[in-house]
C-alpha cells in the first residue's frame, strides 16, 4: 500500500479588482509599455487600493471560498500556514488573523517568511503534519500585498510587482497521489541582491528611513535574474534525478512567476516544452508568494488526476527549490 501523502484537496486563488496597467505606470515613472513587455513579460497586475485592507483581508477571502468549495466545516482545520513577506503587522502573524476571521477555531496557525519560495516552504511544511498522521486538514495560503512596500517612483521595482495569492486545502491521501517530494535550498549571501532595508531589528524605523526610503523592496535585479535560473534548473534536475522521471514523465511545469525570461530560461535549459509550462505572468506580475497556488488555481480545470507537477521558485534569501507532486482530482 502506498504510504500516507499529503494531497492538494483543493484550491481558491484571489487578486483583488484594480489593475495597473503599463500604460498607466508610464505615467507614473521612466518607462514604457515595449520595454516591461519584452524586458519582463508583465502588461498588468493587480493591486490592493481599498483603505484599511491587508493581507489578512485577502486570506479570508481566498479561505472562505476554499472552504466553501472543499465543503469542509471551519472547526475541522486544524493548522493554518501561511506564506508572506507582507503580513499584516510585523507581529503578531497573519494565519492566525486569518483564522479569527474566516471562524477557524480550533487550528494553530503560524507565518512562513521565505519570500517568493514560501508558498513552496510552507506546502511541503503543511504536509508533513498529514504525513506523520498527526493532522487531517492543513490550510496552506501563499499571498502578498507587495503594493505595500513598493516605491512607485522606482521604475527598476514597481513594474514588477503584484497583489494576489491563493490557499490550499491538504489533506490525507494513500492512493499515491500528493507531494511526493521536495529539494529546498537556502543561501544568505543573496540577502544583499533584495531586500528591504529598514523596519526591522537592524534598523528600526525612523525618520532617517523614510526619508532615505528604506521600507521598500530594494532589488538588484541582474544577480538575482542569473541565480533564479540556476536554482531553478538545478533543483529540478535534483527532484528529477532522486524520483528517476525524465522532463517527458513531467505533465506541468509550475514556475515561479519572477520574469518572462527566466521562466523562458528554465524551460529552454531543460528542453521543455512550453506547453507544458504554466505562465500567467503578464496578467498578475510577480505576487511573491503567490504565484504558485495563482497558477494552480487557474489552471484547475485542466489539472487531471495523477498528472505530475514540478512546483519550482527562486526567491529574496536567497531561498529556492522543487516540489514534485502528483494531483489528485
Ligand atoms: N523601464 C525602462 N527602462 C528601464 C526600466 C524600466 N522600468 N528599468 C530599468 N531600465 C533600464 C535601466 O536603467 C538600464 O538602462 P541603461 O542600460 O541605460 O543603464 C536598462 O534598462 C537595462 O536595465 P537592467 O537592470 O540591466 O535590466 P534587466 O534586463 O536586468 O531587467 C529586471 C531588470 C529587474 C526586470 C531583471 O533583472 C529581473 O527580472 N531580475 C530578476 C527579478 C526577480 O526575479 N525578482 C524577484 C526574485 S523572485
Amino acid at each position: 500500500m502506498p504510504k500516507r501523502l499529503a494531497s492538494i484537496t483543493g484550491i481558491q486563488g484571489y487578486v483583488p479588482d484594480y489593475i495597473l496597467t503599463n500604460k498607466e505606470l508610464e505615467k507614473m515613472v521612466d518607462t514604457n509599455d515595449e520595454w516591461i513587455t519584452t524586458r519582463t513579460g508583465i502588461k498588468e497586475r493587480h493591486i490592493l487600493k481599498e483603505p484599511g485592507k491587508a493581507a489578512s483581508d485577502m486570506g479570508k477571502i481566498m479561505v472562505e471560498k476554499l472552504l466553501e468549495k472543499t465543503k469542509t466545516n471551519p472547526d475541522d482545520i486544524e493548522l493554518v500556514i501561511c506564506c508572506t513577506v507582507t503580513g499584516d503587522m510585523v507581529f503578531p502573524d497573519t494565519a492566525n488573523t486569518i483564522c479569527y476571521k474566516t471562524g477557524i477555531k480550533n487550528a494553530f496557525g503560524f507565518d512562513i517568511n521565505a519570500a517568493c519560495s514560501g508558498f513552496l516552504f510552507g506546502l511541503t511544511t503543511g504536509a508533513k503534519f498529514i504525513e506523520s498522521g498527526t493532522y487531517k486538514k492543513v490550510i496552506v495560503v501563499g499571498l502578498d500585498v507587495m503594493s505595500s512596500i513598493i516605491d512607485y517612483t522606482d521604475r527598476a521595482t514597481c513594474i514588477i510587482f503584484g497583489d494576489g495569492g491563493g490557499a490550499v486545502l491538504l489533506e490525507p491521501d494513500e492512493s499515491g497521489n500528493g507531494i511526493i517530494d521536495s529539494v529546498f535550498h537556502g543561501d544568505g549571501s543573496g540577502r544583499e541582491f533584495l531586500h528591504m532595508k529598514a523596519g526591522g531589528s537592524l534598523k528600526p524605523p525612523s525618520h532617517e528611513t523614510i526619508d532615505r526610503k528604506e521600507h521598500y523592496v530594494y532589488q538588484d535585479g541582474k544577480p538575482v535574474f542569473k541565480a533564479a535560473i540556476k536554482g531553478m534548473v538545478e533543483s529540478i534536475k535534483e527532484v528529477m534525478k532522486r524520483n528517476g522521471l525524465t522532463k517527458e514523465d513531467i505533465n506541468w511545469l509550475v514556475p515561479h512567476q519572477a520574469n518572462i525570461r527566466i521562466i523562458d530560461g528554465v524551460a529552454e535549459m531543460l528542453d521543455f516544452d512550453k506547453e507544458k509550462v504554466m505562465v500567467n505572468i503578464h496578467k498578475y506580475g510577480n505576487t511573491t508568494s503567490g504565484t504558485l497556488p495563482l497558477c494552480l488555481w487557474e489552471w484547475e480545470p485542466k489539472l487531471k488526476k495523477g498528472d505530475k507537477l514540478f512546483l519550482t521558485s527562486f526567491g529574496g534569501g536567497f531561498t529556492w527549490g522543487t516540489t514534485y507532486l502528483k494531483w489528485a482530482y
